[in-house]
C-alpha cells in the first residue's frame, strides 16, 4: 500500500512570467520581469529600464502558453495530474497595478485555464504573486519599499477572491516570500529597484529598503488571508518558501551557530510569520546589529496575527553548508549559496543535490509548524539533448525525482502530513535566474531556445511517462 494518502496531490508547477509570454496581450501591462534580459550562468541578466529595441526580454513569448494552454493541460491530464499549480500574471488583471477596476480581458483568460484544469478534474493551485508585480509600480514606488502597495495587492488579491470564488480552492500569496531576505530578491519578489542597479545577480542592495518591503508583504498577505476566507470560507490560503536548508559545515560549534542563524533568518523567519503571526523574537538582534528600523503602523501587528496561512509550502532544490570560514569553496544556489558539502554531487548549475535533505527538511518543519505542508517546487535543471529519433532520454531527470519522492515518502512515514507535490517546470520554460531555456525541468520538452528561435511545438520525455506511471501507482512505483 502507498505511504501516500489517497486525496495527495500529484502535479506540476509553473509561474505567468517564466511560461506565458504575451507579454502585451489583451491589455496586459509591463512586469517586473518583462525588463529583464536573457543571461546564463556566467553572465547575469540585465534589467533595463526601459526596453531597448533589437534586445531579447525571454519573458516577452517565453513558450507561449498563453496561446497553448489548452494542449498544455491536456498533457499534464494525461500524465494524471491532480493538481496544476501556475501563478496569476498581476499585470494582466491590473496593467499598472493602480488602475480601480479591473482589465476583464485578463480575468476572463484565467477562467479559460482554471475551467479547462477543472474539465480535466485537475485542482488548480494559484500563486497570486509570482516574481512579477507591475513595473508601474516599480518606477512609481519603488515596489514594495513603499507602503501604498499593500492596499494595490489587497485589491487584486479580493479580485481574484470573488472572480474565481467556488472554482478555485487552494491560494498562495507570495512565492518564495523569504527572496526579500536576500540582495538578489530586492528587484525578484519586491521590485525594488534602486538607483545604479543594470545586473540581476548584482543589484545595488539596501538591506533597510528589502527589509521595510518585506514588513509591507508580511501585512498584505495576512489581509489576503483574511479577505479570502471572509470571500470563500472554503478555501485555504498558504505561505511559500525558498527553502534553502543549511547544514553546518562540521562540528565546530562556530559552524553550527552559522547554520543556526542563516536557517533562522533564510528559511524560519517568514514562516513565522505568515503561520504563527508574529515576528520571531530572533529577528530584533538581526535588525539592531544590522541597523535595521522596520516601520510598523499601529494596528500591523494585529493584522498579522489575523491573518496566519492555512499551510506552508515550499520550494526545495538543494542544500548548503554554512561555516565560521569565510574562505572555504562556495558553491551556488537559487537565491543564494553556501560552502561546499563534498558528500553531494551538483547539477550543472552548480545546485547541490540532497534528497535525504528532504526528508530532514519536511521533518524540521513539521516539527515547528504543525500545519499540513506541501512542495510545491523541486526539480532539475539540466541540458537537455535531442537523439537522432526525436526522444529526450532524461534518465538524470527521473533519477532526482525519483530519489526525492523516495525522501518524501520517508518523510510521510515519519509522520509528517504533507499534502502534495508539484515538480517545477514540468513543461520546460524560462529560468528565473538566467532567464535561459536551456535549463530545462519538464517532462515536456519545448522547441524554444535561448536565441528566441524554435517552433513552439511540444514533445514528451522519456520522464513523462515515468511521472504518469509515479501518479498512477500513488507514489508506490518509481
Ligand atoms: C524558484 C522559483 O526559486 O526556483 C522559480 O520560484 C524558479 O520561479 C525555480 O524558476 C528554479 O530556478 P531557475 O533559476 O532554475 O529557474
Amino acid at each position: 500500500m502507498s505511504v501516500f494518502s489517497d486525496n495527495f496531490l500529484w502535479g506540476g508547477a509553473v509561474a505567468a512570467n517564466q511560461c506565458e509570454g504575451a507579454w502585451d496581450v489583451d491589455g496586459k501591462g509591463i512586469s517586473a520581469s518583462d525588463v529583464c534580459t536573457g543571461g546564463s550562468h556566467t553572465r547575469s541578466k540585465r534589467i533595463t529600464r526601459t526596453l531597448e529595441p533589437g534586445t531579447f526580454y525571454p519573458s516577452h513569448e517565453a513558450i507561449d502558453f498563453y496561446h497553448h494552454y489548452k494542449e498544455d493541460i491536456a498533457l499534464f491530464a494525461e500524465m494524471g495530474f491532480k493538481v496544476f499549480r501556475f501563478s496569476i500574471a498581476w499585470t494582466r488583471i491590473f496593467p499598472t497595478g493602480m488602475e480601480e477596476t479591473p482589465n476583464e480581458e485578463g480575468l476572463a483568460f484565467y477562467d479559460r485555464v482554471i475551467d479547462e484544469c477543472r474539465s480535466h478534474s485537475i485542482e488548480p493551485l494559484i500563486t497570486i504573486s509570482h516574481y512579477e508585480m507591475p513595473f508601474a509600480l516599480t518606477e512609481k514606488y519603488n515596489g514594495w519599499s513603499s507602503r501604498e502597495c499593500i492596499d494595490l495587492f489587497v485589491r487584486y488579491a479580493k479580485t481574484l477572491f470573488k472572480r474565481y470564488k467556488g472554482k478555485v480552492k487552494y491560494w498562495l500569496t507570495f512565492n518564495e516570500i523569504n527572496a526579500g531576505t536576500m540582495p538578489m530578491g530586492g528587484f525578484l519578489s519586491l521590485g525594488i529597484l534602486n538607483e545604479g542597479t543594470t545586473d540581476f545577480t548584482n543589484q545595488v542592495d539596501n538591506p533597510q529598503l528589502r527589509f521595510q518591503g518585506l514588513h509591507h508583504q508580511f501585512v498584505a498577505s495576512a489581509l489576503a488571508v483574511k479577505a479570502g476566507h471572509e470571500i470563500d470560507p472554503d478555501c485555504k490560503i498558504g505561505c511559500m518558501i525558498c527553502h534553502i536548508t543549511t547544514y553546518p559545515m562540521t562540528c565546530n560549534p562556530d559552524d553550527i551557530l552559522e547554520a543556526q542563524k542563516r536557517n533562522q533568518i533564510l528559511n524560519q523567519f517568514c514562516g513565522d510569520v505568515q503561520v504563527r503571526g508574529e515576528y520571531p523574537k530572533f529577528m530584533d538582534r538581526y535588525f539592531k546589529e544590522n541597523s535595521l528600523v522596520i516601520k510598523m503602523e499601529p494596528g500591523d501587528l494585529e493584522i498579522i496575527k489575523e491573518g496566519c496561512v492555512d499551510y506552508y509550502t515550499f520550494s526545495y532544490y538543494m542544500s548548503n553548508c554554512a561555516s565560521a570560514d569565510p574562505d572555504l569553496e562556495k558553491t551556488s544556489g537559487n537565491l543564494m549559496g553556501g560552502a561546499k558539502n563534498p558528500y553531494l554531487e551538483s547539477s550543472d548549475w552548480g545546485w547541490q543535490i540532497d534528497p535525504k535533505g528532504l526528508r530532514y527538511t519536511l521533518n524540521e518543519l513539521y516539527g515547528r509548524y504543525e500545519i499540513p505542508l506541501m512542495v510545491v517546487e523541486n526539480g532539475l535543471g539540466a541540458y537537455d539533448k535531442k537523439e537522432e529519433d526525436g526522444s529526450i532520454q532524461d534518465d538524470y531527470r527521473i533519477s532526482y525525482l525519483k530519489k526525492h519522492i523516495e525522501q518524501m515518502g520517508e518523510a510521510v512515514a515519519d509522520g509528517v502530513d504533507l499534502m502534495g507535490y508539484t515538480p517545477w517546470g514540468c513543461i520546460d520554460l524560462v529560468s528565473a535566474s538566467t532567464g535561459e531555456m536551456a535549463k530545462r525541468y519538464g517532462f515536456i520538452y519545448v522547441e524554444k531556445y535561448d536565441d528566441g528561435t524554435g517552433d513552439l511545438s511540444r514533445k514528451k520525455k522519456k520522464s513523462f511517462d515515468w511521472y504518469k506511471n509515479v501518479i498512477e501507482t500513488n507514489g508506490e512505483v518509481l
